[in-house]
């Protein structure tokens, strides 16, 4: 059975490791922790060995811990690392490398420049079987992993009679669990964002899309507002619903006022940490006017790239076709069903 470490256990980490572990076919070594805080009991409760650095073993001695991340990492197959952005570089620098081990790394990560951790950034719906003989591969963030599963199907269908993307991506400040971190009362810009040259990397440089980025103080998902610009008139609001009916982990929503409003749905219905694990097109504000489409869809930024994550798992180590893998990750996941109640939830009326 194939060994995996998950190296961090915050928003993404917490989440990967709880899904993966009830996947029989692969065994989970254990957690990475960083801090001696809460997170290690809820782990130890929740059934993992917890494995630390070296040098900060010492803070630990009031928890049960099993080792080192070093030791971990030398029993494993491959470590999903879950880091803070930026420390996935160093830790596939001074462990993956030296150690000769597979990773996966997460979206704060970069696939160009001195740091990039691969040359691969992964989309399920794109890209899946370029995964299959890398060693290390980075997922891409929430928006990035939604934006390819807007733009792709609409690239099938309609092709070059499309003439431009322009999005607006309105990012949450913070996530629910982000408890120290104050949601502030002001808009903010983000200069240079990540967004659009991660997407052209799997989508093609010359995809014509444009982005602009501002973070809302909100804790709840995040909210793309997308114009489409066809070269002769656009498709009706119709054409471009049935273009993602059968996608995966594409909601057709009417009805929400909010992303909240999404959100307590899951709550409610006890969806796990409260994630759709999808993205959930607002059909009731789809419009079309001559050559273009409005198209506006909310991102469920933590649950969204968990089963991506084990869709990119299943790559790597089984090398499974992209629709086996689905069909194993829906047995964990079950995002087709979550699916199936937001839409009968919010229907159109
Ligand atoms: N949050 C989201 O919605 C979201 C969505 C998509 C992608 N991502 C990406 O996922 C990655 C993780 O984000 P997150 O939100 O889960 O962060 P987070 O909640 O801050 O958690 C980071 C975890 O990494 C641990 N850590 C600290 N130093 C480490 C090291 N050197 N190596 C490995 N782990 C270390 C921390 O441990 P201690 O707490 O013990 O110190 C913590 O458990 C980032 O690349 C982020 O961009 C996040």
């Amino acid at each position: 059975m194939k060994k995996i470490f998950v190296n961090g256990y915050g928003t993404i980490g917490s989440r990967l490791s709880k899904f993966i572990k009830d996947d029989p076919e692969v065994e989970v070594v254990g957690v990475g922790k960083y801090s001696p805080d809460d997170k290690v009991t809820d782990a130890i409760a929740r059934g993992f060995n917890i494995f630390v650095p070296k040098n900060k073993i010492d803070g630990f001695k009031d928890y049960k811990i099993t080792g080192t991340i070093e030791e971990a990492i030398s029993k494993s197959d491959l470590v999903i690392d879950a880091s803070p952005a930026g420390l996935g570089y160093l830790n596939k620098k001074t462990l993956y490398e030296p150690m000769n081990v597979k990773a996966i790394f997460q979206g704060g990560e970069s696939v160009t420049g001195e740091k990039m951790v691969s040359d691969l950034l992964f989309n399920s719906r794109v890209n899946y079987d370029d995964a299959f003989e890398k060693r290390y591969v980075m997922q891409g963030s929430c928006n990035v992993t939604g934006l390819g599963r807007i733009l792709q199907p609409l690239k099938e269908k309609f092709g070059s009679s499309i003439l431009r993307f322009d999005a607006t991506l309105l990012r949450r400040w913070a996530d629910l669990e982000d408890t120290k971190i104050e949601v502030k009362d002001t808009v903010e810009w983000t200069p240079k964002p990540h967004h659009g040259d991660d997407v052209k990397s799997y989508m093609g440089k010359d995809t014509p899309l444009y982005i602009r980025v501002f973070k809302v103080p909100s804790r709840q998902m995040h909210v793309h507002l997308m114009d489409i610009r066809f070269k002769n008139t656009a498709p009706r609001p119709s054409e471009i619903l049935d273009v993602f009916r059968n996608e995966y982990g594409v909601a057709i929503l009417y009805n929400a006022n909010g992303t909240k409003d999404v959100r307590s749905f899951a709550e409610s219905l006890k969806f796990s940490f409260k994630d759709t694990n999808m993205i959930h097109i607002h059909a009731d504000l789809l419009e079309a006017a001559g050559d273009t489409v409005k198209l506006t869809y909310s991102d469920d930024q933590t649950g969204i790239v968990v089963p991506e994550n084990h869709l990119l798992m299943q790559a790597m180590i089984f090398k499974r076709t992209r629709d086996d893998a689905i069909k194993h990750t829906e047995e964990l996941f079950h995002v087709n069903e979550k699916k199936k109640l937001l839409e009968q939830h919010f229907c159109q009326k």
